[in-house]
């Protein structure tokens, strides 16, 4: 049983409304649907215009309340998402953790709602440069999916985004070894919490994903596709990332 790769696009607070014309100009560069699945999720202002414009590309949002509704002035449920035309959402993702001081717990409740809207939630964890140099990766890693990952996890609802913090946005990438020695770990850690979906779920790296990268990538054990963050921008760059996980 094999897990179809996934190029997903996080274009973070990046894109106004002439920035639709980049995913007019990626699906019309594909004279046939590629043989990966693609998710690309824009800022919440341009989720259903997009939906209108993606043809066949999946979209999502960046982040989600754990409540369907409510007084919480700026925030955004899954259910208002999902009435967006969106089937995904991201959870977790680094700069929520660092920029709003979301906890393990939170990033639980938020998958958790993504569920109940009928969304797939793409957790993401990772660990910092320190912890990294300290050689904690592997249990920073480990807490964070203990703590991230609601027991209802299955391969239809979840895919897990492995991000090392120290390789988003800078250029470096661990060395393909440390991260077939990542994702083989999460595998492992999964077996353990999740033992009947364990092989289900899907494994993203994310962290300076470039065309010209992501082909090996792509070969590494348990990479199941890529979490792209500025190479999703262009159309040119994210569909050479596209085609790799296509002919992966
Ligand atoms: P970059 O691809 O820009 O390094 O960003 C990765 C990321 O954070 C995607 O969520």
């Amino acid at each position: 049983m094999g897990r179809k790769k996934l190029a997903a696009g996080n274009w973070k607070m990046n894109g106004v409304k002439a920035s639709l014309g980049e995913i007019e100009a990626l699906v019309s560069a594909f004279t046939a649907p590629p043989n990966c699945d693609v998710l690309i999720c824009p800022p919440a202002t341009l989720v259903s215009a997009m939906v209108a414009v993606s043809r066949g590309i999946s979209i999502g949002g960046q982040d989600c309340h754990a409540n369907a509704s409510g007084a919480h002035t700026g925030d955004i449920s899954a259910e208002q998402l999902a009435d967006a035309g969106a089937s995904a959402v991201i959870v977790g993702h680094s700069e929520r953790r660092a920029d709003h001081g979301e906890s393990d717990a939170e990033v639980a409740a938020k998958a958790e709602a993504a569920w109940r809207a009928g969304l797939t939630a793409v957790i993401c964890v990772g660990e910092t440069e320190a912890e990294r140099d300290a050689g904690e990766a592997l249990s920073i890693v480990g807490g964070q999916m203990a703590g991230s990952i609601p027991a209802g996890a299955t391969g239809a609802n979840t895919v897990l985004a492995y991000e090392p913090v120290w390789a988003i946005g800078t250029g470096k990438v661990p060395t393909l070894e440390d991260i077939a020695e990542m994702h083989d770990y999460m595998r492992a850690e999964l077996a353990k919490s999740h033992p009947a979906e364990a092989q289900n779920i899907r494994f993203l790296y994310g962290g300076s994903v470039k065309p010209t990268n992501a082909a090996e990538i792509f070969a590494v054990s348990n990479v199941d596709g890529a979490l792209v963050g500025g190479a999703s921008l262009k159309a040119a760059d994210f569909g050479g990332i596209i085609k790799a996980a296509s002919e992966a």
